[in-house]
């Protein structure tokens, strides 16, 4: 095998996503992150849509995502509910109806757990410390490289496994008849294990550009899990473009678009210029002489 060069590239479009995502081709996109504005929320900013309007706006959107999202491709949704008059809203239960009659498949939903929420006091409910992050799908069989986010066995090796009952140390077959067990004995002895569906990170506080920022922590997990090198990443609510500059830094090509123009502008500044990675056969990627070119549109 020869050696390789691998372009990396960044496009942004200015403009809404319902109208925008019109351009990109179909089954192009390998994953979709993103975290649009929440109902009602940030109006002082970027507007807010009513949540009782919700589900409309957002259709025509998720319509488009699942046109450019390839089948083996994963869409996750970060998005929580916020409190109406007392209660919960419930446009995102109804998001997700909607969703599934627009073809989606409901995979799984992660749990973001906000390790530094501010204290606070309410006084009929406490302090909203985790948002969702909502897995849809095209197909039932995606692209998952879950080894590449396994996490360290801790205590877990040296404390329960230690201990383990007589059922533990057979296969028990899965009740729900998926046809996998959970031989806990088979882990003794390892260093790594598969992780939880909760995300245990920070919420960025250094960004001062965006009020709504993801911490990189959140997109890099998802890249990790459903994307290989040079494979494509969406953001269709850029914001401050941190899934952008994630998936650039780990060797992936990004679109991002943003209707905010000081916003859009701020990620055409920041952005690095296509990379250039020297692909050698057995070899870690080297980076050569990046050349300019950022697609604006
Ligand atoms: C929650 S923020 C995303 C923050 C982003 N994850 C980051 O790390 O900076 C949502 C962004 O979507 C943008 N936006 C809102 N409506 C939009 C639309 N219809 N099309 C494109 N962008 C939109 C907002 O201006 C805002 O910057």
């Amino acid at each position: 095998m020869t050696n390789q060069n691998m372009e990396i590239t960044t496009d942004i479009y200015l403009g809404d996503s319902k109208k925008e995502l019109k351009k990109l081709l179909d089954n192009s996109v390998d994953l979709i992150v993103t975290s649009p504005p929440y109902a009602d929320q940030r109006k002082s900013t970027y507007g807010g849509i009513h949540p009782d309007k919700y589900v409309e706006w957002f259709l025509p959107i998720s319509e488009q995502l699942f046109r450019v999202l390839k089948p083996t491709g994963t869409f996750v949704l970060n998005i929580k509910e916020k409190v109406v008059e007392g209660e919960r809203s419930t446009y995102v239960m109804g998001l997700i109806i909607a969703m599934r009659k627009q073809g989606w498949l409901w995979t799984e939903e992660f749990i973001w757990h906000k390790k530094n929420s501010y204290p606070g006091k309410w006084p009929n409910r406490f302090r909203d410390s985790w948002e969702r992050l909502l897995q849809f799908n095209k197909d039932k069989h995606f692209n998952m490289y879950q080894e590449e986010v396994m996490v360290p066995m801790g205590e877990w090796a040296k404390t329960r496994l230690k201990k383990l009952s007589d059922t533990d140390k057979v296969r028990d077959n899965s009740k729900v008849g998926s046809g996998f067990g959970k031989n806990i004995s088979n882990w003794i002895d390892r260093d790594k294990a598969y992780p939880t569906n909760v995300l245990h990170l920070a919420t960025e506080c250094n960004n001062k550009n965006h009020s709504a920022a993801f911490p990189e922590e959140l997109p890099e997990w998802f890249i990790k899990l459903f994307t290989k090198e040079n494979d494509i990443v969406l953001d269709p609510f850029m914001g401050s473009g941190t899934t952008l500059s994630v998936a650039s830094r780990m060797k992936r090509n990004s679109i991002g678009i943003e209707i905010v123009p000081e916003y859009y502008q701020m990620v055409k500044n920041q952005l690095n210029p296509v990379e250039l990675y020297l692909l050698e056969p057995g070899a870690k990627y080297e980076k050569t002489e990046p050349k300019r070119r950022i697609a604006i549109r």
